[in-house]
Protein backbone atom coordinates (compact mmCIF):
# COMPACT_ATOMS: atom_id res chain seq x y z
CA UNK A 1 0.00 0.00 0.00
CA UNK A 2 1.46 3.46 -0.77
CA UNK A 3 0.92 6.40 1.41
CA UNK A 4 -2.12 8.01 -0.20
CA UNK A 5 -3.83 3.96 0.46
CA UNK A 6 -3.07 2.77 -3.17
CA UNK A 7 -2.38 -0.77 -3.86
CA UNK A 8 1.30 -1.01 -5.17
CA UNK A 9 -0.26 -3.35 -7.97
CA UNK A 10 -2.67 -1.23 -8.40
CA UNK A 11 -0.01 2.13 -8.87
CA UNK A 12 2.15 -0.34 -11.08
CA UNK A 13 -0.50 -0.96 -13.48
CA UNK A 14 -1.62 2.83 -13.51
CA UNK A 15 2.23 3.48 -14.43
CA UNK A 16 1.94 1.43 -16.79
CA UNK A 17 -0.97 2.33 -18.93
CA UNK A 18 0.59 5.94 -18.72
CA UNK A 19 3.73 4.28 -20.18
CA UNK A 20 1.92 2.81 -23.10
CA UNK A 21 -0.45 5.63 -23.67
CA UNK A 22 2.11 8.70 -23.45
CA UNK A 23 5.48 7.05 -23.00
CA UNK A 24 5.80 8.17 -19.37
CA UNK A 25 8.76 6.51 -17.45
CA UNK A 26 7.37 5.04 -13.97
CA UNK A 27 10.15 4.65 -11.80
CA UNK A 28 9.90 4.74 -7.74
CA UNK A 29 10.65 8.65 -8.26
CA UNK A 30 7.20 9.56 -9.91
CA UNK A 31 4.93 6.69 -7.67
CA UNK A 32 4.68 9.14 -4.83
CA UNK A 33 3.26 11.95 -7.73
CA UNK A 34 0.81 9.33 -9.23
CA UNK A 35 0.07 7.59 -6.06
CA UNK A 36 -1.34 10.93 -4.98
CA UNK A 37 -2.65 12.03 -8.44
CA UNK A 38 -4.89 8.51 -8.77
CA UNK A 39 -5.85 9.53 -5.36
CA UNK A 40 -7.00 13.05 -5.59
CA UNK A 41 -8.72 12.36 -9.28
CA UNK A 42 -10.75 9.73 -7.82
CA UNK A 43 -11.75 11.31 -4.58
CA UNK A 44 -12.96 14.43 -7.60
CA UNK A 45 -14.78 12.04 -9.04
CA UNK A 46 -16.21 10.18 -6.10
CA UNK A 47 -14.84 6.88 -7.34
CA UNK A 48 -13.68 3.85 -5.09
CA UNK A 49 -9.79 3.70 -6.57
CA UNK A 50 -10.24 0.44 -7.46
CA UNK A 51 -13.55 1.68 -10.18
CA UNK A 52 -11.32 4.63 -11.18
CA UNK A 53 -8.20 2.79 -12.42
CA UNK A 54 -10.34 0.13 -14.15
CA UNK A 55 -12.45 2.71 -15.66
CA UNK A 56 -9.30 5.06 -17.01
CA UNK A 57 -7.98 2.37 -18.98
CA UNK A 58 -11.21 2.69 -21.73
CA UNK A 59 -12.29 6.14 -20.65
CA UNK A 60 -10.37 8.46 -22.04
CA UNK A 61 -12.05 11.04 -20.27
CA UNK A 62 -11.22 9.94 -16.95
CA UNK A 63 -7.75 9.26 -18.26
CA UNK A 64 -6.99 13.10 -18.89
CA UNK A 65 -7.86 13.53 -15.72
CA UNK A 66 -4.84 12.09 -14.03
CA UNK A 67 -2.52 13.12 -16.81
CA UNK A 68 -3.63 16.80 -15.76
CA UNK A 69 -2.49 16.06 -12.39
CA UNK A 70 0.45 13.32 -13.00
CA UNK A 71 2.44 15.64 -15.61
CA UNK A 72 4.96 18.48 -14.44
CA UNK A 73 4.48 21.65 -16.11
CA UNK A 74 7.82 23.05 -14.11
CA UNK A 75 8.71 26.37 -17.12
CA UNK A 76 9.52 29.92 -17.65
CA UNK A 77 9.45 32.81 -19.86
CA UNK A 78 13.27 32.64 -21.07
CA UNK A 79 14.01 29.44 -19.94
CA UNK A 80 17.72 28.83 -20.86
CA UNK A 81 18.10 31.68 -22.07
CA UNK A 82 21.99 31.32 -23.77
CA UNK A 83 20.32 28.60 -25.96
CA UNK A 84 17.36 31.12 -26.82
CA UNK A 85 20.01 33.90 -27.57
CA UNK A 86 22.00 31.36 -29.58
CA UNK A 87 18.57 30.58 -31.57
CA UNK A 88 18.43 34.18 -31.80
CA UNK A 89 21.56 34.71 -33.30
CA UNK A 90 22.97 31.26 -35.31
CA UNK A 91 19.46 29.77 -36.52
CA UNK A 92 16.80 33.14 -36.73
CA UNK A 93 18.90 34.65 -39.63
CA UNK A 94 19.00 31.90 -41.23
CA UNK A 95 15.58 30.34 -41.24
CA UNK A 96 14.36 32.68 -44.45
CA UNK A 97 11.33 34.83 -45.00
CA UNK A 98 8.98 31.81 -43.46
CA UNK A 99 9.41 31.18 -39.82
CA UNK A 100 7.40 28.14 -38.92
CA UNK A 101 8.24 26.71 -35.01
CA UNK A 102 6.47 24.07 -32.92
CA UNK A 103 6.72 24.24 -29.31
CA UNK A 104 6.42 20.58 -28.41
CA UNK A 105 5.44 19.98 -24.66
CA UNK A 106 4.87 23.61 -24.04
CA UNK A 107 3.86 23.54 -20.73
CA UNK A 108 1.35 26.33 -19.63
CA UNK A 109 2.45 28.88 -22.77
CA UNK A 110 5.70 30.82 -21.30
CA UNK A 111 8.08 29.00 -24.10
CA UNK A 112 6.10 29.37 -26.85
CA UNK A 113 5.33 33.22 -25.96
CA UNK A 114 8.59 33.63 -25.48
CA UNK A 115 9.64 32.17 -28.98
CA UNK A 116 7.12 34.87 -30.22
CA UNK A 117 8.48 37.29 -28.22
CA UNK A 118 11.27 36.72 -30.41
CA UNK A 119 10.30 36.35 -33.62
CA UNK A 120 8.01 39.38 -33.29
CA UNK A 121 11.09 41.45 -32.34
CA UNK A 122 13.17 40.41 -34.81
CA UNK A 123 11.23 41.89 -37.87
CA UNK A 124 10.78 38.68 -39.67
CA UNK A 125 7.62 39.42 -40.97
CA UNK A 126 5.98 35.95 -41.95
CA UNK A 127 5.97 33.71 -38.71
CA UNK A 128 3.75 31.28 -36.55
CA UNK A 129 4.16 28.94 -34.11
CA UNK A 130 2.52 26.36 -33.09
CA UNK A 131 2.13 25.49 -29.74
CA UNK A 132 1.10 21.59 -28.22
CA UNK A 133 0.60 19.58 -24.85
CA UNK A 134 -0.88 16.53 -23.22
CA UNK A 135 -2.16 18.30 -20.49
CA UNK A 136 -5.57 19.99 -21.31
CA UNK A 137 -5.34 22.08 -18.52
CA UNK A 138 -1.84 23.18 -19.43
CA UNK A 139 -3.38 23.76 -23.17
CA UNK A 140 -6.18 25.86 -21.69
CA UNK A 141 -3.58 28.06 -19.83
CA UNK A 142 -1.59 28.54 -22.97
CA UNK A 143 -4.31 29.84 -24.55
CA UNK A 144 -5.41 31.90 -21.28
CA UNK A 145 -2.16 33.58 -22.03
CA UNK A 146 -2.38 34.64 -18.76
CA UNK A 147 0.15 35.04 -15.93
CA UNK A 148 1.52 36.86 -12.69
CA UNK A 149 3.68 39.33 -11.95
CA UNK A 150 5.79 36.32 -10.87
CA UNK A 151 5.70 34.61 -13.65
CA UNK A 152 6.45 36.97 -16.08
CA UNK A 153 9.68 38.31 -14.08
CA UNK A 154 11.68 36.60 -16.88
CA UNK A 155 10.59 38.59 -19.94
CA UNK A 156 13.46 41.71 -20.43
CA UNK A 157 11.33 44.95 -20.03
CA UNK A 158 11.68 45.97 -23.40
CA UNK A 159 9.70 42.99 -24.66
CA UNK A 160 7.76 43.45 -21.26
CA UNK A 161 6.34 46.68 -22.67
CA UNK A 162 5.63 45.54 -26.11
CA UNK A 163 4.43 42.19 -25.86
CA UNK A 164 2.64 42.11 -22.48
CA UNK A 165 -0.47 44.45 -21.35
CA UNK A 166 -2.01 44.54 -17.79
CA UNK A 167 -4.88 42.74 -16.69
CA UNK A 168 -6.10 43.06 -13.45
CA UNK A 169 -3.25 42.43 -11.52
CA UNK A 170 -2.13 39.96 -13.43
CA UNK A 171 -0.57 40.79 -17.13
CA UNK A 172 -1.74 39.01 -20.45
CA UNK A 173 0.10 38.33 -24.07
CA UNK A 174 -0.84 41.24 -26.51
CA UNK A 175 -3.11 39.72 -28.81
CA UNK A 176 -0.66 40.28 -32.25
CA UNK A 177 1.16 37.57 -30.77
CA UNK A 178 -1.75 35.46 -29.50
CA UNK A 179 -2.98 35.63 -33.23
CA UNK A 180 0.07 33.55 -34.75
CA UNK A 181 0.42 31.09 -32.09
CA UNK A 182 -1.52 27.76 -32.52
CA UNK A 183 -2.45 25.67 -29.76
CA UNK A 184 -3.99 22.70 -29.63
CA UNK A 185 -3.82 19.91 -27.33
CA UNK A 186 -1.23 16.97 -28.60
CA UNK A 187 0.52 13.47 -27.45
CA UNK A 188 4.15 12.97 -28.68
CA UNK A 189 3.75 9.48 -28.36
CA UNK A 190 1.59 10.20 -31.77
CA UNK A 191 2.42 11.88 -35.07
CA UNK A 192 3.09 15.29 -34.83
CA UNK A 193 0.07 17.49 -35.57
CA UNK A 194 1.01 19.55 -39.15
CA UNK A 195 2.05 18.17 -42.48
CA UNK A 196 5.70 16.27 -42.74
CA UNK A 197 8.24 19.23 -43.43
CA UNK A 198 6.03 21.94 -42.62
CA UNK A 199 7.75 22.73 -39.41
CA UNK A 200 11.22 23.01 -39.64
CA UNK A 201 12.21 23.81 -35.99
CA UNK A 202 11.16 22.38 -32.96
CA UNK A 203 11.84 22.97 -29.16
CA UNK A 204 11.22 20.32 -27.16
CA UNK A 205 12.57 20.96 -24.23
CA UNK A 206 12.60 19.20 -20.68
CA UNK A 207 10.29 16.25 -21.79
CA UNK A 208 12.55 13.63 -22.89
CA UNK A 209 13.50 13.86 -19.13
CA UNK A 210 9.61 12.15 -18.00
CA UNK A 211 9.96 9.37 -20.99
CA UNK A 212 10.77 5.78 -21.78
CA UNK A 213 13.67 5.13 -23.51
CA UNK A 214 11.76 3.40 -26.06
CA UNK A 215 8.87 6.18 -26.55
CA UNK A 216 12.19 8.56 -27.00
CA UNK A 217 13.64 6.61 -29.49
CA UNK A 218 10.01 6.59 -31.20
CA UNK A 219 9.47 9.85 -30.82
CA UNK A 220 13.03 11.36 -32.02
CA UNK A 221 12.27 8.77 -34.76
CA UNK A 222 9.37 10.73 -35.86
CA UNK A 223 10.40 14.17 -35.50
CA UNK A 224 13.60 13.21 -37.76
CA UNK A 225 10.69 12.01 -40.76
CA UNK A 226 8.55 14.96 -40.07
CA UNK A 227 10.72 17.73 -39.84
CA UNK A 228 11.33 19.90 -42.61
CA UNK A 229 14.69 21.80 -43.56
CA UNK A 230 16.94 23.05 -41.48
CA UNK A 231 15.28 20.47 -39.53
CA UNK A 232 16.69 21.99 -35.89
CA UNK A 233 15.88 20.74 -32.94
CA UNK A 234 16.65 22.53 -29.39
CA UNK A 235 16.07 20.12 -26.45
CA UNK A 236 16.54 20.86 -22.53
CA UNK A 237 20.11 21.98 -21.33
CA UNK A 238 20.29 18.29 -19.29
CA UNK A 239 18.84 16.48 -22.42
CA UNK A 240 20.67 14.57 -25.05
CA UNK A 241 20.23 12.38 -28.00
CA UNK A 242 23.33 10.48 -26.82
CA UNK A 243 23.43 6.87 -28.35
CA UNK A 244 19.65 7.57 -29.27
CA UNK A 245 19.74 8.57 -32.91
CA UNK A 246 22.36 9.05 -35.79
CA UNK A 247 19.37 11.33 -37.56
CA UNK A 248 20.11 13.81 -35.86
CA UNK A 249 23.99 15.83 -35.37
CA UNK A 250 24.88 18.00 -32.69
CA UNK A 251 25.77 21.50 -33.62
CA UNK A 252 27.43 24.04 -31.25
CA UNK A 253 25.40 27.57 -31.77
CA UNK A 254 27.93 29.55 -29.32
CA UNK A 255 28.13 28.53 -26.38
CA UNK A 256 25.11 26.70 -26.84
CA UNK A 257 23.99 23.47 -28.85
CA UNK A 258 21.27 22.24 -30.40
CA UNK A 259 20.43 18.88 -33.05
CA UNK A 260 20.06 19.27 -36.17
CA UNK A 261 19.11 16.62 -38.53
CA UNK A 262 21.86 15.20 -40.82
CA UNK A 263 20.11 15.54 -44.04
CA UNK A 264 19.51 19.30 -44.41
CA UNK A 265 23.09 20.00 -42.53
CA UNK A 266 24.55 21.25 -45.56
CA UNK A 267 22.10 24.15 -46.05
CA UNK A 268 21.71 26.34 -42.78
CA UNK A 269 24.96 25.05 -40.76
CA UNK A 270 27.49 25.84 -43.48
CA UNK A 271 25.95 29.19 -43.64
CA UNK A 272 26.46 29.84 -40.02
CA UNK A 273 29.05 31.82 -38.37
CA UNK A 274 30.30 29.99 -35.69
CA UNK A 275 28.60 26.84 -36.00
CA UNK A 276 30.41 23.37 -35.54
CA UNK A 277 28.57 19.99 -36.08
CA UNK A 278 29.48 17.27 -34.70
CA UNK A 279 28.28 13.71 -34.28
CA UNK A 280 26.32 12.15 -31.27
CA UNK A 281 29.01 10.00 -30.52
CA UNK A 282 31.51 12.83 -30.62
CA UNK A 283 29.21 14.71 -28.54
CA UNK A 284 31.20 17.06 -26.31
CA UNK A 285 28.52 18.62 -24.35
CA UNK A 286 26.49 15.79 -22.41
CA UNK A 287 23.86 15.72 -20.23
CA UNK A 288 23.47 15.89 -16.34
CA UNK A 289 22.64 12.39 -16.82
CA UNK A 290 24.45 9.92 -19.02
CA UNK A 291 21.89 9.82 -21.70
CA UNK A 292 18.61 11.57 -22.54
CA UNK A 293 17.91 12.49 -18.74
CA UNK A 294 18.73 15.42 -16.44
CA UNK A 295 17.34 17.72 -14.17
CA UNK A 296 13.58 17.43 -13.18
CA UNK A 297 14.02 13.83 -12.31
CA UNK A 298 17.55 13.80 -11.12
CA UNK A 299 17.04 14.62 -7.79
CA UNK A 300 15.77 11.39 -6.05
CA UNK A 301 18.60 9.82 -6.75
CA UNK A 302 20.63 12.04 -3.86
CA UNK A 303 19.99 10.83 -0.55
CA UNK A 304 18.75 13.44 1.45
CA UNK A 305 16.37 16.68 1.45
CA UNK A 306 18.67 19.17 1.37
CA UNK A 307 21.11 17.36 -1.24
CA UNK A 308 17.48 16.83 -3.50
CA UNK A 309 16.45 20.58 -2.56
CA UNK A 310 19.93 21.79 -3.37
CA UNK A 311 20.22 19.88 -6.79
CA UNK A 312 16.16 21.86 -7.46
CA UNK A 313 18.40 25.25 -6.76
CA UNK A 314 21.50 24.05 -9.07
CA UNK A 315 19.52 23.55 -11.77
CA UNK A 316 16.92 26.00 -11.66
CA UNK A 317 20.47 28.05 -11.79
CA UNK A 318 21.49 26.34 -14.78
CA UNK A 319 17.87 26.69 -16.58
CA UNK A 320 17.80 30.54 -15.75
CA UNK A 321 22.09 30.31 -17.44
CA UNK A 322 22.83 31.21 -13.77
CA UNK A 323 26.37 29.57 -13.58
CA UNK A 324 27.72 31.01 -10.72
CA UNK A 325 24.96 30.13 -8.47
CA UNK A 326 24.37 26.90 -10.45
CA UNK A 327 28.32 25.73 -9.46
CA UNK A 328 27.58 27.51 -5.63
CA UNK A 329 24.63 24.88 -5.48
CA UNK A 330 26.39 21.68 -6.87
CA UNK A 331 29.83 22.13 -4.48
CA UNK A 332 27.30 21.91 -1.75
CA UNK A 333 25.99 18.90 -3.00
CA UNK A 334 28.97 17.09 -3.72
CA UNK A 335 29.94 18.31 -0.32
CA UNK A 336 26.59 16.38 1.12
CA UNK A 337 26.82 13.73 -1.03
CA UNK A 338 30.54 12.54 -1.79
CA UNK A 339 29.72 9.42 -3.04
CA UNK A 340 27.27 10.05 -5.23
CA UNK A 341 28.86 10.04 -8.74
CA UNK A 342 25.80 12.49 -10.09
CA UNK A 343 27.06 15.10 -7.16
CA UNK A 344 30.09 16.06 -9.03
CA UNK A 345 28.59 14.97 -12.36
CA UNK A 346 26.15 17.94 -12.06
CA UNK A 347 29.09 20.14 -10.51
CA UNK A 348 31.37 19.32 -13.47
CA UNK A 349 28.86 20.23 -15.97
CA UNK A 350 28.22 23.62 -14.27
CA UNK A 351 31.72 24.35 -14.27
CA UNK A 352 31.97 23.24 -17.51
CA UNK A 353 28.99 25.78 -18.83
CA UNK A 354 30.71 28.41 -17.07
CA UNK A 355 34.41 27.94 -19.14
CA UNK A 356 35.90 26.56 -16.01
CA UNK A 357 37.50 23.51 -17.87
CA UNK A 358 40.17 22.34 -15.29
CA UNK A 359 37.72 23.08 -12.58
CA UNK A 360 34.89 21.04 -15.11
CA UNK A 361 37.80 18.02 -15.32
CA UNK A 362 38.63 17.74 -11.70
CA UNK A 363 34.97 17.13 -10.67
CA UNK A 364 34.77 14.65 -13.90
CA UNK A 365 37.52 12.75 -12.84
CA UNK A 366 36.33 12.64 -8.60
CA UNK A 367 32.91 11.55 -10.46
CA UNK A 368 34.62 8.94 -11.97
CA UNK A 369 37.18 7.67 -9.02
CA UNK A 370 33.60 7.42 -6.82
CA UNK A 371 31.62 5.58 -9.72
CA UNK A 372 34.54 3.06 -10.60
CA UNK A 373 35.49 2.67 -6.62
CA UNK A 374 31.35 1.50 -5.91
CA UNK A 375 29.65 -1.27 -4.89
CA UNK A 376 28.56 -1.52 -8.99
CA UNK A 377 24.89 -3.20 -7.74
CA UNK A 378 24.30 -0.01 -5.04
CA UNK A 379 25.33 2.47 -7.81
CA UNK A 380 23.13 0.69 -10.55
CA UNK A 381 20.45 0.76 -8.08
CA UNK A 382 21.15 4.84 -7.39
CA UNK A 383 21.59 5.83 -11.12
CA UNK A 384 17.64 4.21 -11.80
CA UNK A 385 18.63 1.92 -15.17
CA UNK A 386 21.67 3.99 -16.39
CA UNK A 387 24.61 1.53 -16.48
CA UNK A 388 27.16 2.23 -14.59
CA UNK A 389 29.55 1.07 -17.87
CA UNK A 390 27.43 4.12 -19.94
CA UNK A 391 28.13 6.34 -17.19
CA UNK A 392 31.70 5.59 -17.62
CA UNK A 393 31.94 6.24 -20.72
CA UNK A 394 30.74 9.52 -20.72
CA UNK A 395 33.43 10.85 -17.97
CA UNK A 396 35.92 8.75 -19.98
CA UNK A 397 35.09 10.57 -23.06
CA UNK A 398 34.90 14.12 -21.00
CA UNK A 399 38.37 13.63 -19.59
CA UNK A 400 39.51 12.60 -22.58
CA UNK A 401 38.24 16.12 -24.53
CA UNK A 402 40.75 18.21 -23.51
C1 LIG B 1 8.67 20.44 -17.62
S1 LIG B 1 7.47 20.89 -18.81
C2 LIG B 1 8.48 21.59 -20.07
C3 LIG B 1 7.89 22.86 -20.61
C4 LIG B 1 8.74 23.62 -21.61
N1 LIG B 1 9.03 22.85 -22.79
C5 LIG B 1 10.04 24.08 -20.97
O1 LIG B 1 11.11 23.56 -21.26
O2 LIG B 1 9.97 24.99 -20.14
C6 LIG B 1 7.06 19.29 -19.47
C7 LIG B 1 5.75 19.29 -20.25
O3 LIG B 1 5.70 18.08 -21.01
C8 LIG B 1 4.34 17.71 -21.11
N2 LIG B 1 4.29 16.29 -21.51
C9 LIG B 1 4.64 15.21 -20.79
N3 LIG B 1 4.42 14.10 -21.51
C10 LIG B 1 3.97 14.49 -22.72
C11 LIG B 1 3.57 13.80 -23.90
N4 LIG B 1 3.60 12.46 -23.98
N5 LIG B 1 3.12 14.52 -24.95
C12 LIG B 1 3.08 15.88 -24.88
N6 LIG B 1 3.44 16.59 -23.79
C13 LIG B 1 3.88 15.89 -22.73
C14 LIG B 1 3.80 18.00 -19.73
O4 LIG B 1 2.40 18.11 -19.72
C15 LIG B 1 4.51 19.30 -19.38
O5 LIG B 1 3.71 20.42 -19.66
Amino acid sequence: MTASGIPKETLAAAGRLLGRRLGLRFNPSIAGRLSRSLAEEAAALDLEIATYTRRIEDEPTLLQGLVDRVTVQETSFFRDPGQLQAFRTHVLPHLGPTVRIWSAACSNGQEPYTLAMILADSGVADWRVMATDVSTRAVERTRRARYSTKEVAGVPPHLRARYLRPSGADCEVVGALRERVSVRCHNLADSPPFKPGEFGVVFCRNVLIYLEDEAISALIDRLARWLGPPGWLFLGYSESLWQVTDAFALARLGSAFAYRLRDSTASAASALPSAASASPGSARRTPARPARRGNAESAPVLGGAPARSLVADGEAAMNAGDHAAAIVAFRKVAYLEPEEPFSHLHLGLALEASGDVAAARRAFAVARTVLARGDNLTVEASLKGYGVDDLLRLLDRKLAER
